[in-house]
């Protein structure tokens, strides 16, 4: 059976492509659900793809995530560089954790420099747009594997 990797997304990314996008791109959440989805039968990967603008949302997916899930790939947004809640979910999961985000958080104001999310992580992509996403599911069919 293949191995079910959860790819969660966090507020305000159901309007990529129209929100932005000089800062980040011009596909959709659809277009990079759709490119992930074609890479993971390449891997062997059954793919959830998720896109919620609440906390709590992501909390109970990362929850789900903790019982049914190979490896997590998350994109958690703005809550990224505030919330205890999402890191403390995510700590008590024992699968792959990788991090994207597709703009260059370090390059840009301050107050995106820090992410909670990454003291927990296993690997972290800034700054590789929409490709962030195949790379992160390659780094964790790698670490699935052992
Ligand atoms: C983001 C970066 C965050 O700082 C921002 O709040 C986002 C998207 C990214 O993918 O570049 O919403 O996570």
């Amino acid at each position: 059976m293949p191995h079910l990797v959860d790819i969660l997304n966090g507020p305000n990314l159901n309007l990529l492509g129209q929100r932005e996008p000089e800062i980040y791109g011009r596909d959709s959440l659809a277009d990079i659900e759709a490119a992930c989805r074609a890479l993971a039968g390449e891997l062997g990967l059954d793919i959830r793809f998720r896109q919620s603008n609440s906390e709590g949302t992501l909390v109970d997916w990362i929850q789900e995530a903790r019982t049914s899930a190979a490896g997590i790939v998350i994109n958690p947004a703005a809550y990224s560089h505030t919330s205890v809640a999402l890191l403390d979910a995510l700590s008590a999961c024992e699968c792959p954790v990788i991090e994207v985000h597709l703009s260059n958080i370090h390059r840009r104001e301050s107050f995106r420099h820090h992410s909670y999310v990454s003291a927990r992580a296993d690997g972290v992509i800034v700054g590789c747009g929409a490709q962030g996403y195949d790379l992160a599911l390659r780094r964790l069919a790698r670490l699935i594997d052992g």
